[in-house]
C-alpha cells in the first residue's frame, strides 16, 4: 500500500543546488529500484526560477510538497547578488523560515575522515585516521534568536550592539535527547559542550543534560567539555568523540572547525530534525553543508558528494535502512579510493571529474559492491 511509503520532496534550489541534487536523485532512484527502498519522490522548484514565474521563491506547489514530505532533500539557496529577487520575496520563503516552520531543532553534521583524501587534508593523517563523530547543534534557539537584541546609541554617542543568549529546559532536553538516542545507535558516547564556568545558559544546559542522562540514558557514557577546550580537542584528538551536542552558536563554530577533518566543504552532509509527532514520525531536512557556490554554478564541476552523503543520512535516519546507508557511504569511499575526484578535492595534475561523472562513479561503485 501507499501508507508505508516514505514521502521525499526533492528541492534542488539555486546555484549548484540543482546540479548536485540531480546526482543524489539518481542515487535515490537506484535505491528505490535495486534495493526496494519504499519511497515516493516529488521534485519541486525553489528560488529565482519559480519567482520569475509566480512571484514567489517558494511557490504553493513546493510548499505543499515540503509540507506533506517525511523528508526533504534540499540543494542550496542563495541567488546571484542581483536585484532579481527583492529581499522581501526572499525572506518570505527563506530556508531559515522553513527551519522554524518545521521546528527543525537538531542539526546533525557527521565528521568522517576519508582515508582517500588524507594526503590533501589540513590535519595529519595519523590524527585523522579513524575519525567518525557527529556534532549535534541546536538550531532554533540560543543567541541567534534570543530577545532582546538590537543596536542602540548610548548617551555618550557610542553605539552598543547586544544579543541575548537563552535556553529553556525543554529546548535543552529535546536536543540532548536526540544526542543520547543517536549515541545508542553508535558507540554510546555523548560529549556535551558548554561554557558553564561563565554563562548562566550553560549552567542550565549542563544541569539539564545531567538530569536527563540520569533519568533516561544512564547507559550512555556522558562527558562535558568547555567550548574552548572542545575546539582544541577536535584538532588534537578528534577520534575521542562519538556524538557531541551543543548550543546554536558553539555548534556553528565547532562544526566548521571539525569540517576540516573531512577534506572539502563539498563533501559534508547534514540533517536537520524536527520533533517526533504522535505517529512517531519525525520531519527531517537533508542537505549538503555548502551553499549555492555562485562562483562555480552552471559549470558542471561541483562536488555532489555532500548531497549524496546526505542521502545516506536520509536512508539511515528517516527510512531506517542502516545497511543501505552503510552501502552508500562505502560506495562513496570506493569511488574516492579508485581516484574519482572533482576539482575541489583533486591533487595537482589529477584528472578532474565533472559533477555528472562523479555521480557515475558512485553509481558504478554501488553496482559493483552491492
Ligand atoms: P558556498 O558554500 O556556496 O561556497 C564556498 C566556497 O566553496 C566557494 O568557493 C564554492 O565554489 C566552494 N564550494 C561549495 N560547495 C562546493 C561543492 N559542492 N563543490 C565544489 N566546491 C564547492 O558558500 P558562500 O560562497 O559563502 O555562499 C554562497 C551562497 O550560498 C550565499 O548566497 C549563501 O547565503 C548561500 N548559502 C546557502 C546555504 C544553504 O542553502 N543551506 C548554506 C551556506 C550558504
Ligand atoms: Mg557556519
Amino acid at each position: 500500500t501507499q501508507s508505508n511509503m516514505v514521502k521525499v520532496a526533492v528541492v534542488g534550489g539555486e546555484g549548484i543546488g540543482p546540479e548536485v541534487t540531480a546526482q543524489s536523485r539518481r542515487v535515490l532512484d537506484w535505491f528505490a529500484a535495486k534495493r526496494n527502498v519504499p519511497m515516493t519522490l516529488r521534485e519541486a522548484q525553489y528560488g529565482l526560477i519559480p519567482y520569475l514565474a509566480t512571484g514567489k521563491v517558494l511557490p504553493e506547489d513546493t510548499a505543499e510538497a515540503m509540507d506533506e514530505a517525511d523528508a526533504i532533500l534540499w540543494g542550496a539557496t542563495g541567488g546571484p547578488e542581483t536585484t532579481e529577487v527583492p529581499a522581501a520575496a526572499r525572506k518570505a520563503g527563506s530556508l531559515l523560515g522553513l527551519r522554524s516552520k518545521y521546528d527543525l531543532y537538531a542539526n546533525l553534521r557527521p565528521i568522517v575522515a576519508s582515508p582517500a583524501l588524507s594526503a590533501s587534508a589540513p590535519l595529519k593523517a595519523e590524527v585523522l585516521d579513524g575519525v567518525d563523530f557527529v556534532i549535534i547543534r541546536e538550531l532554533t534557539s540560543g543567541i541567534y534568536f534570543g530577545e532582546p537584541r538590537g543596536i542602540e546609541t548610548l548617551p555618550d554617542g557610542q553605539r552598543r550592539g547586544f544579543n541575548t543568549e537563552q535556553y529553556t529546559t525543554n529546548q535543552i532536553r529535546r536536543v540532548a535527547r536526540s544526542a543520547f538516542e543517536l549515541a545508542r545507535t553508535r558507540r554510546n558516547k555523548v560529549c556535551s559542550v558548554d561554557k558553564a564556568n561563565v554563562l548562566e545558559t550553560s549552567v542550565v544546559w549542563r544541569e539539564e543534560v545531567i538530569k536527563l542522562h540520569k533519568e533516561e540514558f544512564s547507559d550512555v557514557e556522558l562527558t562535558h567539555l568547555y567550548v574552548d577546550n572542545a575546539a582544541m580537542q577536535i584538532v588534537r584528538e578528534p577520534r575521542q568523540f562519538d556524538v557531541m551536542v551543543t548550543g546554536n552558536i558553539f555548534g556553528d563554530i565547532l562544526s566548521d572547525c571539525a569540517a576540516m577533518a573531512s577534506g572539502s566543504l563539498g563533501m559534508l552532509p547534514s540533517a536537520s530534525l524536527g520533533p517526533v509527532d504522535r505517529f512517531g514520525r519525525r520531519k527531517a531536512l537533508y542537505e549538503p553543508v555548502h551553499g549555492s557556490a555562485p562562483d562555480i554554478a552552471g559549470k558542471g564541476i561541483a562536488n555532489p558528494l555532500g548531497s549524496i552523503l546526505s542521502v545516506a543520512m536520509l536512508l539511515r535516519l528517516t527510512l531506517n535502512r542502516p545497511e543501505d546507508a552503510d552501502l552508500l557511504e562505502k560506495a562513496v569511499q570506493t569511488a574516492l579510493a579508485s581516484g574519482a575526484r572533482t576539482a575541489d578535492i583533486a591533487e595537482a595534475g589529477a584528472k578532474k571529474l565533472s559533477t555528472v561523472q562523479m555521480g557515475d562513479a558512485v553509481l558504478g561503485a554501488l553496482d559493483k559492491i552491492s
